[in-house]
């Protein structure tokens, strides 16, 4: 967990530039919206594709092409159940999944709850595997990459910002896998929250050390969040017993952060980016 002091603290927030998808080119992709996007993930033909080696479940970094658009895209296939036995560390868990199917219900809930730094994605069969086709986010780094660069984003607040959402969002989705290949940094200093096919535990416990601050975006969201609309989204995608989880992860936050306004007031605990 990374611990940002400060994030409420006055000063100019630094807006997130709007991101536009850019093809293989470099080139802006023809899209109006993450529903055509998510259209083109659905229709696409997967021209080519090869092993992303760095990974220990091998996605596929594939090329795809509808008509005349091209773009990038990554295919994660991983399907599998652990016991405790195999993963000791993976504490207090009789068993946990890593599911491909994840990346779908991390991404259909940052859209419920308003958290714009998942790439869209969708289920996808490719070469008999069934898994699900993620949108390549052009011209970032890891954050491995970004510390070994030494390279910082220059408005800190933003950055402090973003890196809150990431926790707070991983608190919801029960992720243990928030390791520094998983996060992504573009040109314009916008985090990406990629890989989450090791979330979704079925445990309703929350790390309340991570729950400081909140963005209000997310707050709205988050205390909006019906179980009626969480099951028709992610109900595809999840057990019964990690769906419930989750919903008790989201009562737990909102009753976490209502205690904290009322301890410390709104202007404290609920910031906007
Ligand atoms: N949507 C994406 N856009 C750009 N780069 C990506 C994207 N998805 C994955 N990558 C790159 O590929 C690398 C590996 O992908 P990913 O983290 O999904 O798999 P993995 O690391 O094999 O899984 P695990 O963490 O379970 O070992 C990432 O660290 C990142 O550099
Ligand atoms: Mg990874």
């Amino acid at each position: 967990m990374l611990l940002v002091p400060g994030l409420v603290a006055a000063g100019a927030a630094v807006q997130l530039a709007p991101h536009t998808w850019l093809g293989p080119d470099g080139e802006p992709l023809p899209f109006q919206s993450d529903a055509e996007l998510l259209e083109f993930l659905r229709q696409a033909e997967i021209v080519s594709a090869e092993e992303l080696t760095s990974g220990v479940t091998r996605p596929f970094r594939v090329l795809l092409r509808h008509g005349d658009v091209e773009a990038y895209g990554v295919f994660r296939y991983v399907d599998e159940r652990a016991t405790r036995a195999k993963y000791a560390s993976r504490r207090g868990e009789l068993f946990f999944r890593d599911s491909a199917g994840f990346e779908c219900a991390a991404y259909e809930l940052s859209q419920l709850v308003n958290v714009r730094h998942v790439p869209p994605v969708v289920e996808r069969t490719y070469d008999r595997k069934q898994g699900t086709l993620q949108v390549w986010v052009e011209r970032v780094m890891t954050e491995t990459e970004r510390l070994a660069a030494g390279r910082s984003d220059p408005a800190v607040q933003r950055w402090n910002r973003q890196l809150n959402v990431m926790n707070v969002f991983d608190v919801l989705i029960g992720n243990i896998d928030r390791n520094r290949g998983n996060i992504l940094i573009d040109e314009y200093w916008r985090v990406w929250f990629i890989d989450h096919t090791r979330a979704f535990r079925g445990s309703s416990r929350i790390d309340s050390q991570a729950l400081v601050s909140i963005e209000r975006g997310f707050w709205e969201g988050l205390q909006a969040l019906a179980a009626a609309d969480v099951r028709e989204r992610l109900g595809a995608y999840l057990t019964e017993r990690e769906l419930r989880g989750l919903l008790q992860r989201a009562e737990g936050m909102v009753a976490h952060y209502r205690k904290l306004i009322r301890e410390r007031g709104e202007a404290q605990v609920v910031y906007t980016y």
